[in-house]
């Protein structure tokens, strides 16, 4: 079995006053170490909720969810983040970098959280930032960025910590065409050449088309292909 997420009869509710809002209901999904899943579907179906429980910024009601085979555990808040901040990587629609940092502090951001010296952490930033192609931006503010720039170290971010799962919420859901190309061809790139996993919610078919596989969601469900 090479499969690195594995999610069996998953539920989610959320409780608003005195009503229960069923989000995810018997959801079974298993992705492979190495694949490029893209996650569609209508507006309110559970994307963003399956991939924060996939990425372990958000838990589920009911069921299990493996990674690399071994069950995650939800309860555990200290031990969900130390494993969060090894194994997965979170890029989202508007970027979420500070508004005051330079690229190159946004980027190091993550890995103030980790015991690495200052030296490394340097020497990191400067790689990731390269595989991004802006090396020569780092000294940016966000302001001074592209959207799609913004995106770029919003990525380096991600992938700075070197984990193996890279999860995306409408990457280009932002950006033009030109932009979103890019993002999308850096996303193939770091799926291909450097392995990274990827599960990417979009509601744009160019964008899924860069994927692997497309798995479509429908109120809270898998919709068998
Ligand atoms: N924190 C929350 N509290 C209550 N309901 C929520 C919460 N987050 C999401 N929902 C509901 O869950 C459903 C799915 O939301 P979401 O996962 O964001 O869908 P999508 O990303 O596919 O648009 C929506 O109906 C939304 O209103
Ligand atoms: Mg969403």
């Amino acid at each position: 079995m090479n499969n690195i997420v594995q999610i069996r009869d998953l539920g989610k509710n959320y409780q608003k006053g005195p009503t229960t809002v069923q989000v995810l209901s018997g959801l079974d999904l298993d992705i492979e170490k190495g694949e490029f899943v893209a996650l569609v579907g209508p507006s309110g179906s559970g994307k963003t909720t399956l991939l924060n429980i996939i990425g372990g910024i958000d838990a589920p009601s009911s069921g299990s969810v493996a990674f690399d085979g071994r069950e995650v555990n939800y309860g555990d808040d200290g031990r969900l983040a130390r494993w969060r901040a090894e194994h997965v990587g979170f890029v989202f629609q508007f970027y979420h970098l500070l508004p005051m940092l330079s690229a190159m502090r946004n980027v190091e951001l993550p890995l103030l959280l980790t015991r690495m010296g200052a030296a490394e952490r340097q020497q990191r930033c400067v790689l990731a930032l390269g595989l991004v192609g802006l090396s020569d931006r780092a000294g940016h503010r966000p302001a001074e960025l592209s959207g799609g720039e913004q995106q770029r170290v919003a990525i380096a971010r991600a992938i700075v910590s070197d984990p193996g799962l890279l999860v995306c919420d409408e990457p280009t859901g932002d950006l033009d065409r030109e932009s979103s190309t890019q993002i999308l061809q850096l996303l193939r790139d770091l799926n291909g050449q450097h392995g990274k996993t990827i599960v990417m919610v979009t509601h744009d078919p160019y964008a899924a088309a860069f994927a692997d596989r497309t798995v479509s969601m429908e109120k809270g469900k898998l919709q068998v292909a």
